[in-house]
């Protein structure tokens, strides 16, 4: 087994706890880590003057693998997003999600497995926002063919190495002719390369409309960035919350695992965050390592916990704290 060096952002909120459950599952795999720590987000500015010290860049360059607790941004003032500023920075263009049904949690709906790719560097997020004149704002939707033919290259091939049916891509060209228009040239043409993967095509509201009524019909979602954030977390609560869905960034070079939940202020520093997505993301992170059969062992131990439903936190209807399901998963390891 070989020694892998990684990035760890805490983050802010309840990042610290959850990403401490996390490194306590992983250590129990036996797969040689060594841990570095950087600050990011709100805990950043005070001691470094900014959300997204250089150094925690210059780390995450030299290991090339991260595992990140969710960072706070400010709502409508404030520093820019860290999550936007690193994957921006670290042109980690590929936001993957992979969202599956999961053992003895209790939701409305069953067989998910749906994973949503969602293009992660431009679109409305390009932050590209001005005042026209007092009272009139414009913000640009930046969609490009280099972005839009990389991650559909992204999703045809992790369709293609996960062995997964088919790829649908999620827009609005019916409305935003040119830019999602062009997105959906590029998806087609990626879609050419791939015969043994099928494609097909999908209008955003109805894909909405169709996933609550039964997101087990879908397989791998292709979006660009805002109805990719939206959606993703739309797909979150098909398998019973924030607090069970994983996710990565992904670049040629670098990739950061992340929850999708944010820093949930209101549960921070109580012991009650559920650590389950972060853990999930931390399993994709040794996949990305070459550890796949510690990967196995951490899924297996998170689906023995939850099935037996003894060791549950508060939002899967338990008492448990953060710690404790954190040492049972351990255990199962
Ligand atoms: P949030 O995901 O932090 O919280 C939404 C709701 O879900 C809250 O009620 C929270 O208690 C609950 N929740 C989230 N994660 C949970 C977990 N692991 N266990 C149990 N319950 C959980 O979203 P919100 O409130 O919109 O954002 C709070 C902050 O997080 C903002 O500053 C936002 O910018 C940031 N954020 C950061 C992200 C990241 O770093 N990747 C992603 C999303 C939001």
């Amino acid at each position: 087994m070989s020694r892998h060096t990684v990035t760890l952002i805490p983050g802010d909120g309840i990042g610290p706890e959850v990403s401490a459950a996390a490194v306590r599952v992983l250590s129990a795999t036996g797969v040689e880590l060594d841990w570095q720590t950087e600050v990011a987000g709100a805990s950043a500015v005070g001691e470094h003057g900014t959300a997204l010290p250089p150094r925690l860049l210059e780390s995450v360059r030299r290991n090339k693998v991260a595992l990140k607790g969710p960072t706070e941004t400010p709502v409508g003032t404030g520093h820019r997003s860290v999550n936007v500023a690193l994957r921006k920075a670290l042109d980690l263009y590929a936001n993957l999600r992979p969202l599956r049904t999961l053992p003895g949690v209790n939701t409305r709906y069953e067989h998910v497995n749906v994973v949503v790719v969602r293009e992660n560097t431009e679109d409305l997020y390009s932050g590209l926002e001005h005042v026209v004149v007092p009272g009139v704002v414009e913000s640009l939707k930046i969609i490009t063919e280099r972005a839009s033919t990389r991650i559909a290259l992204f999703a045809f091939e992790y369709a293609l190495t996960h062995g997964r049916k088919r790829v649908t891509a999620v827009h609005k060209a019916n409305i935003m002719k040119l830019s999602d228009g062009l997105f959906l040239d590029c998806c087609r043409n990626v879609a050419n390369e791939y015969s043994q993967i099928e494609y097909d095509e999908i209008i955003i509201d109805n894909a909405c409309m169709q996933l609550v009524l039964d997101p087990s019909r879908f397989d791998t979602l292709l979006l660009e960035n805002l109805y990719g954030d939206i959606v993703s977390d739309l797909c979150a609560g098909f398998v019973g919350g924030l607090g069970l869905a994983p996710g990565a960034n992904v670049g040629d070079e670098e990739a950061v695992f992340e929850a999708v939940h944010g820093s949930a202020p209101d549960i921070a520093g109580k012991n009650l965050a559920n650590p389950v997505a972060l853990i999930l993301s931390s399993a994709m992170m040794l996949e990305h390592l070459g550890e796949k059969k510690a990967a196995k062992r951490v899924r297996a131990a998170v689906n023995a916990v939850l099935r037996e439903g003894k060791t549950l936190t508060r939002d899967l209807g338990g008492q448990a704290g953060t710690t404790e399901i954190a040492e049972a998963i351990a255990a199962r390891v």
